[in-house]
Formats: structure tokens, sequence, C-alpha cells
């Protein structure tokens, strides 16, 4: 079975995109990015067109790629302060010699949609999450619409990043998987990645994973948006090979991307209601 995260996505605007007309709400979200690296200018780009298709509004921040951290930490403060502004989304990463954790340190819990706050993050991990980083949400929320069983199940997780690994292990964790995080020292990496049931590669290695790494059945979901010999986006995982001893699996592109998006426009929804029914005093 291939797990279209494509369409998962269209799905889910579709229903946020509803849902915002009827609360009556009009949420807004503004973007920071510092520099031009072309990824990053796209990835934004992204985000501001899928703002515009479900009716939240968004502004963009360009700083220059010489922009010092009190001058990022001045633009978050001035986003956290004011009052129409419902998420804000620091694009990462950020200039070398840039200090990312005092950023996102400064980022207001309630108005964190990148789910990055050591706040949101804590609350993930202790098993109330408010906002969870865009990119495992969004995993979870493919293995929901597929109906892959979690609770029970052996999931291995191939990264420990902050933005994907660590939430991502958490995330099934609170959802009754037993967890197996593994790195770059991991000893008898294969091994470990043939006991999972659920197999989750966010490595950043063009097709490292083969079909001798995967238990046969097992659901594959690959995170990694690499390129290949041929300058090809490709992920992390060998598709064509895997693909016929996997039970499921995602494509890249089509898989997890764009459910990140998705995330992101629900996570902006669910700020802009805290705020109205709570007042964004949630902490
Ligand atoms: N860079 C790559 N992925 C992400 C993400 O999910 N959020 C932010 N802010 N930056 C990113």
């Amino acid at each position: 079975m291939i797990l279209d995260g494509k369409a998962v996505s269209e799905k889910r605007l579709e229903i946020l995109k509803e849902k915002i007309e009827e609360s009556g709400l009009y949420p807004r979200l503004a973007t920071v990015i510092v520099g031009e690296d072309p990824a990053s200018q796209m990835y934004v780009r992204m985000k501001h067109r899928a703002c515009e298709r479900v009716g939240i509004g968004s502004i963009g921040i360009e700083l220059p790629a010489d922009a010092t951290t009190g001058r990022v930490l001045e633009a978050v403060t001035r986003l956290n302060d004011d009052p129409d502004i419902n998420g804000i989304l620091v694009q990462l990463p950020l200039p070398a010699g840039l200090d990312t954790t005092r950023v996102i340190d400064a980022v207001a819990p309630g108005k964190d949609v990148d789910g990055f706050h050591p706040c949101n993050l804590g609350r993930l991990f202790s098993g109330s999450p408010v906002f969870s980083p865009c990119t495992p949400q969004g995993v979870m929320t493919i293995l929901e619409e597929y109906k892959i069983p979690i609770a029970g199940k052996r999931a291995v997780i191939v990264g420990r990043s902050i933005d994907v690994g660590r939430p991502m292990a958490a995330l099934l964790l609170n959802a009754d998987a037993t967890v197996t995080i593994c790195h770059s020292k991991t000893e008898n990496l294969a091994a470990e990645m043939q006991n999972a049931d659920i197999l989750i590669s966010a490595i950043g290695r063009a097709k490292f994973v083969g079909p001798e790494m995967v238990k046969e059945g097992a659901t594959v979901i690959d995170v990694g948006i690499n390129q290949d010999e041929q300058g090809r986006l490709c992920g992390d995982v060998d598709f064509e090979a895997v693909k016929g001893r996997a039970g499921a699996i995602t494509p890249v592109p089509g898989g997890v991307g764009p459910m990140t998006i998705a995330t992101l426009m629900e996570n902006t929804f669910r700020a802009a209601k805290m705020r109205t029914c709570d007042n964004n005093t949630v902490w």
C-alpha cells in the first residue's frame, strides 16, 4: 500500500478551510526568514500559499543574511507582542553564527506553531502536547488516516533531530508504541531496523534504506528529502527496492512533505482558537 501524503494533506486542508470559515476567525501566521537560502525561500513561499488557500492571513518578515541574533530576537519579540498574529514560524536553519536556541526560546509558546519551544517539547514528552512539531505530527496523521495500528507495535526511528526524530519518538510513545531511536552511533543499525513494525527514516542520506533493513510487511515512513546522483528529489528509502517488501510505504515526493505544511496550518488555526477562548494564557 502506498501512503499518499499528498492526498491526505489535500483532504485535511479542505476540512480545515471549512472549519476556519465556520469559526468566523481570521487566523494569522508570521514567518521569519533570515538570508537567501533558495530551499528555505521555497518552503516559506509554499507555507504562505497554503495559508491563502485555507483562509489564514500571513505576513513574511525577511532579514538579511548578516542580521545579528539580537535583530532576529527583536523581530520575534515584536510578533509576540502583536495581538493580530496567532502563529510565528522562524524558518530553519538560520545562517551560521546565529544562536538558534535563543531564537526558538524567544517565541511565545502560545504562538509557537512549529512546536520547537522547550515548553511545547516538554508538554509533548510529558504526554500532554499543545503544539507538536509539524513533520512528526504529519506522520501521525498519515498513520491515523490509513488506520495503521500503533499501540503495542515496535516503532524504530532513525535520526534524533529536535524537529523530527525526538518528537516523533514522543508522539509514537504517547500512542503506546514501543519506541527505539537509532542514530549515527547505533551499533547493528540494520538489526534494529529489521525489528520495526513501523520504521521511520529521518537520516538525510539518499536511498540509504534497502530491503535487507526492512521487516516483511512493515510500515515504512520516509522523512528524507535528498537528491540522487541525477539531482532528482529522493528520500532516505530506496523506494523501488523496498516497496515490494513493506506492507505500506510513503513515497518521496508526495509522502510526508505535504503533511508538514498541512499540520502547520492546523497548528495555526489551533493557536487562533486558543487565543479566542483562553486569552492566550495556556501556560
Ligand atoms: N526547516 C525545515 N523544516 C522546518 C520546519 O518544520 N520548521 C521550520 N521553522 N523550519 C524548518
